[in-house]
């Protein structure tokens, strides 16, 4: 295979890219979108704030796009995010208990029920838990007013509302073995005890020189994966250049062929003069959409050439 996404299916996986609405009319960007890709995640067009602006009334149009487009090439779609703390609408911050977990039900509904059966995996929770060593959870609306059990309850939700969506939880520093990833762990565990419907836990894996990717990343997706959870590396990108770029996404697409449960890895953006690192060179295509070094580890990784 000659392409990330033919490369990636021979081995049973999926390769995605986040996409952006407003660079669908750009013939480089729609060019190698179409060439390399068979999973798109729309980059913040499915976002609470894109979607619902304001209570109830929802717009669909920009993600629509997207979902469109992708549906025509015959991409899959990963739909990103449900509920998350950030690019969250004023309103939603200022209802009461009881409203604000009608209006995250209805959200979940009405999302899930647009694009139902179209969407192969849905980070239904994102970034829940904070940075560090405490495990605790992060403040925001859903947490501080509808306390733990927000997390159990959208899961359910979203069970409800599309049943044939694989319904994960997605953070990011929670790559290698570390406190934020051992409370996330613990969370999983206790789900699937206690049957609360979760189907795969996202991995973003940003990673850079202060944070590169742990030696234990590997370890890290198995132990996710033998608790019955599908894992992805969902927003995949690597600060740097050259060869040690090119090490580095290496080792993360041979990680996840390594664990049977990793069923796909999705970079955050398709050219570097895209990257949400404004002035990075994180991903596989320079701004140019030349193949860069890392394109060339990855697709040898994945057995193509
Ligand atoms: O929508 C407005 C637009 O109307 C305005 O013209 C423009 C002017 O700057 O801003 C637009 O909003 C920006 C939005 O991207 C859409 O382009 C926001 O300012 C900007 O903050 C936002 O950044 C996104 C960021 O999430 C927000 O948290 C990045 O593109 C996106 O790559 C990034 O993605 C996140 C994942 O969702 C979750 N994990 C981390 C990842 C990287 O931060």
């Amino acid at each position: 295979a000659s392409t990330l996404g033919a490369a990636a299916a021979e081995q049973g996986r999926y390769f995605g890219t986040a996409v952006a609405a407003q660079y669908l009319g750009e013939s480089g960007y729609v060019t190698t979108l179409n060439r390399e890709f068979n999973s798109v995640t729309p980059e913040n067009e499915m976002k609470w704030d894109a979607l619902e602006p304001s209570r109830n009334s929802f717009n669909f149009a920009a993600a629509d796009r997207i979902v469109s487009h992708a549906r025509a090439q015959g991409m899959r779609v990963r739909g990103h995010t449900l509920v998350w703390h950030s690019q969250l609408p004023g309103w939603v911050g200022g209802l009461g208990a009881n409203d604000l977990r009608a209006a995250m039900n209805n959200h979940i509904n009405q999302v899930m029920g647009h694009w139902r059966g179209q969407i192969h995996s849905w980070d239904v929770v994102n970034e829940a838990f904070v940075d560090g060593n405490s495990g605790a959870r992060r403040s925001s609306p859903f947490q501080d007013r509808l306390g733990d059990g927000f997390i159990e309850e959208a899961f359910r939700a979203a069970r409800a509302a599309d049943p044939n969506a694989k319904l994960c939880y997605n953070d990011y520093n929670t790559d290698g073995i570390n406190a934020k990833s051992n409370a996330v762990y613990n969370m999983v565990r206790d789900f699937k005890a206690r049957g609360v419907p979760i189907d795969c836990v996202g991995f973003q894996s940003h990673f850079n020189s202060a944070s590169p990717v742990p030696s234990d990343f590997q370890a890290n997706l198995q132990r996710f994966a033998d608790l019955g959870v599908e894992v992805q590396i969902t927003e995949l990108d690597i600060e740097g250049s050259g060869t040690a770029q090119a090490d580095s996404y290496r080792r993360v697409v041979q990680a996840c062929l390594n664990v049977t449960r990793c069923t796909g890895i999705t970079v955050w953006g398709v050219t570097d003069k895209y990257s949400w690192r404004a002035s990075g060179t994180p991903l596989l295509f320079d701004g140019n959409y030349n193949k860069k070094p890392a394109y060339d580890a990855v697709l040898t990784a994945l057995g193509g050439s």
